[in-house]
């Protein structure tokens, strides 16, 4: 059994996943609105991804004997003065996520609830991979200046990323 804490903190943070998810599908559509196919394709991927973060919390609540309860979504952000603005906010979004994943962890030693530590690692692993993966974006469009000829060469690499359900095959 989850204490009262452990579980709504758990059912909290379903809840910030799936605004990850709709974060992330709001700047796809601002990039598929841009003409940036690369970048759009990236974000999709994405909000597949963050949803399956979500699902994996909503399956932990349920095998531990808890109640998923859904709450309201925030409207996410719709417009962004440029892609590195766009890539300089998911930073920061996955940062903050990052450090909820570790207050999760925190509260989880506090309650003596090792399983969910447990769980909780896979997140905090996660999480380091997601930070990396967009700095380096950051970085490349940074360097190319935000525009032009390079923008296009980094968006047409982004074209090729496929979504894998890494929550899966554990
Ligand atoms: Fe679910 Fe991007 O962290």
């Amino acid at each position: 059994m989850l204490t009262d804490k452990m579980h709504q903190a758990l059912n909290d943070q379903l809840q910030a996943e799936f605004f990850s998810a709709y974060l992330y599908l709001s700047m796809a559509a601002y990039f598929e609105d841009e003409g940036l196919e690369g970048m759009a394709n990236w974000m999709t991927i994405q909000f597949q991804e963050e949803q399956t973060h979500a699902m994996k919390f909503y399956r932990y609540i349920i095998e531990r004997g808890g109640r998923v309860e859904l709450q309201a979504l925030e409207k996410p952000q719709k417009d962004w003065p440029s892609p590195l603005a766009v890539f300089e906010e998911a930073f920061e979004h996955e940062k903050m996520i990052s450090g909820r994943i570790n207050d999760l962890a925190e509260l989880a030693i506090a309650e003596k609830d090792h399983a969910t530590h447990n769980m909780l690692q896979w997140f905090i692993a996660e999480q380091v991979e997601e930070e990396a993966a967009v700095d380096t974006i950051v970085n490349q469009l940074k360097m190319v200046g935000d525009q032009g000829h390079g923008l296009f060469m980094i968006d047409r690499e982004m074209r090729g990323r496929t979504f894998v359900d890494e929550t899966q095959g554990e």
